[in-house]
């Protein structure tokens, strides 16, 4: 009982991490509610290089929608703009690419978070004090934007000083390593701005281990549910606040299905950000749990559905064949 699929979705990650895990599964459970669509994910480790194979295997492959979010701007645009120049719909999602050759984006505004975040940290400073900065993949646009956003919500404040940006490639090893050498150039840090809650873990890990963590304060960005994740790492202290930078995954599939089945759609789909402190974590934390269990309770079914659409078409099949005789 194979049936063809109508629609290929083809999806490019850039990264594979807890993020992009959770982006991957809310993608295939809302193909659930879909039918005949089939989703083919790809994913590299922060490689241009591999990325760029990819894509241009699901162009040679006929994919008939194309989802990236590609690793660095300028190197993977190329690419997107080809894909984009032969017919083939794409979305981007999450960072972006250098050119208006793609059919919509899906995404937070990072100039906007990295603006909030500044605001939160110039209220937690008061004004006054040293900041340093951990951002991602530099040829990344979420990490451009979102230290253009920081800095412009601090540069107000003149007892406020940025002492370093290090970029450590949105990795937490590579962060523990920025994090070891602004620990010995700078004897006072007040706040350590990590771009993602994974290199705020590998940050406090060096200070922590250097004796340091308590002097400072730490800030990231994601938010994810979780075992040892952002909503986690604010309620056992580690972090001061974290803000929501939403995955998104079913968006982006019901509006591949809306560009598909030739309905209208937004161009520019901006998803929403939100601070994670100490006075919200515990209630996120219960409701994103609470949301875990209904995912869960929503793959159960569709697999008893698919058993029972089986055994129907069994059924039916059996059926047909008794009345031929
Ligand atoms: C996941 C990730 C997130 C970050 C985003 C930026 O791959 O590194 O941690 O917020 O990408 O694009």
């Amino acid at each position: 009982t194979h049936r063809e699929a109508r629609f290929r979705i083809g999806v490019s990650q850039c990264s594979d991490d807890e993020w992009r895990h959770q982006m991957n599964n809310e993608m295939l459970r809302e193909a659930l509610f879909y039918d005949g669509v089939e989703i083919d994910i790809r994913t590299v480790k922060d490689d241009n290089a591999e990325q760029i194979k990819d894509i241009r295997n699901f162009i040679k492959e006929g994919v008939d929608l194309l989802v990236v979010a590609p690793n660095e701007a300028a190197p993977i645009t190329p690419v997107v703009e080809e894909a984009f120049d032969r017919g083939i719909p794409v979305i981007v999602f999450d960072r972006k690419i250098l050119s208006d050759k793609y059919t919509a984006y899906i995404g937070a505004d990072n100039y906007e978070l990295g603006k909030a975040i500044g605001n939160y940290v110039a209220n937690m400073l008061h004004g006054q004090g040293n900041v340093v900065e951990i951002a991602g993949l530099t040829g990344s646009t979420p990490a451009m934007d979102r230290h253009q956003g920081f800095v412009a919500a601090i540069s107000p404040y003149p007892g406020i000083q940025l002492l370093a940006r290090e970029d450590a490639g949105w990795l937490r090893s590579e962060a523990g390593e920025k994090m070891d050498t602004l620990l010995a150039r700078f004897p006072e840090i007040d706040v350590v701005y990590a771009q993602n809650d994974r290199m705020a873990a590998g940050a406090y890990d060096v200070a922590e281990r250097q004796g340091r963590a308590e002097e400072m304060r730490f800030i990231g960005t994601d938010a994810l549910p979780g075992e040892g994740y952002g909503v986690e790492q604010v309620l056992n202290g580690q972090l001061d606040a974290t803000f929501i930078y939403p995955t998104g995954g079913d968006r982006v599939i019901q509006m591949a299905m809306d560009i598909l089945n030739k309905r209208d759609f937004p161009r520019e789909t901006i998803l929403s950000t939100s601070v994670v402190d100490a006075t919200n974590a515990q209630i996120m934390q219960m409701q994103t749990s609470h949301i875990a269990t209904l995912d869960e309770k929503i793959e159960t079914m569709n697999g008893k559905m698919s058993q029972f659409l089986d055994r129907y078409a069994t059924q039916q099949v059996i059926l047909y064949g008794s009345l031929l005789v």
